[in-house]
C-alpha cells in the first residue's frame, strides 16, 4: 500500500511538472509569435508614417493616419490573430482601452513607478483566448504629434489634429514615456 501511494504521488508530480514545462514552452512560443507580429506591424506603421511625412508634411500625415492607421495596424492580422493599439490617453476613440487593457496599463504604470523594467504580459482568459501585451514607448520622432502641445506640436499640426480628432488627449508626452500598449489576441482554436 505504501509503495502504491508513493508511486501515485511520484506519477502525479511527474505529470504536473511535465504539463508545467509544456505550458511554459507553449507560452514562449506564443510570445515569440506575438513579438514577430508586433515588430512587423510597428515597422509597417513607422515606415508608412515616415513616407507620408516626407511626401505630405506633418499636417498631411495627420489626414493620412486618420484613414490609414487602423487598416495598417491590421496588415498581418488573420481570423485567428488580432492586433491593436490602446492607451490611457487616446487620439482615436476607437483605441480606448477595454477592462483587460486598462488592467495591463496599470501594471505597466506601476512598474514604471517602481523603477522596474516594463515587461510584456501574457495571459489566457476564461474563454481560452491568449492575450499578449507589450509597451509602446515614445520616441523623439513621435514628439511632433504627441509631444508638448505648445513647444513641440506646430500650430498647423495641432489644428489638423483638432479637426480630425476633437476628443484627442494623446499629447504632452515626453521621450521615453509609456505612450500605450500593443494587444495581440490569439483566439482559442476551434
Ligand atoms: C504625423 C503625426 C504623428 C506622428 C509623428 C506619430 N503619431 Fe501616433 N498618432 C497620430 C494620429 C493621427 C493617431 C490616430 C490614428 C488613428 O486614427 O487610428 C495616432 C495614434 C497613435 C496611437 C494609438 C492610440 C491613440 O492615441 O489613438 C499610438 C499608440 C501612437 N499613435 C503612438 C505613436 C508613436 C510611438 C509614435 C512615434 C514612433 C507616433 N505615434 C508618431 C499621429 C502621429
Amino acid at each position: 500500500m505504501f509503495k502504491l501511494v508513493l508511486l501515485l504521488t511520484f506519477s502525479a508530480a511527474m505529470i504536473a511538472s511535465c504539463t508545467g514545462k509544456k505550458e511554459a514552452e507553449n507560452e514562449a512560443l506564443w510570445k515569440s509569435k506575438g513579438d514577430s507580429l508586433i515588430s512587423r506591424t510597428f515597422d509597417t506603421l513607422r515606415n508608412t508614417l515616415l513616407k507620408a511625412i516626407g511626401e505630405k508634411g506633418l499636417t498631411g500625415a495627420i489626414a493620412f493616419c486618420n484613414t490609414e492607421a487602423g487598416k495598417l495596424t491590421h496588415t498581418y492580422a488573420t481570423e485567428e490573430v488580432t492586433i491593436r493599439r490602446s492607451s490611457d490617453k487616446t487620439r482615436n476613440p476607437a483605441n480606448i482601452p477595454d477592462s483587460l487593457e486598462q488592467k495591463i496599463l496599470s501594471v505597466f504604470y506601476q512598474q514604471i513607478k517602481d523603477k522596474k523594467e516594463v515587461t510584456p504580459v501574457f495571459e489566457k482568459d476564461a474563454a481560452g483566448n491568449r492575450h499578449y501585451f507589450k509597451p509602446i514607448l515614445l520616441q523623439s520622432i513621435c514628439l511632433n504629434c504627441h509631444g508638448d502641445r505648445v513647444t513641440q506640436i506646430k500650430p498647423d499640426v495641432w489644428q489638423a489634429i483638432q479637426q480630425k480628432y476633437p476628443a484627442d488627449s494623446a499629447f504632452n508626452y515626453k521621450e521615453g514615456d509609456l505612450r500605450g500598449i500593443w494587444h495581440v489576441v490569439f483566439k482559442k482554436e476551434k
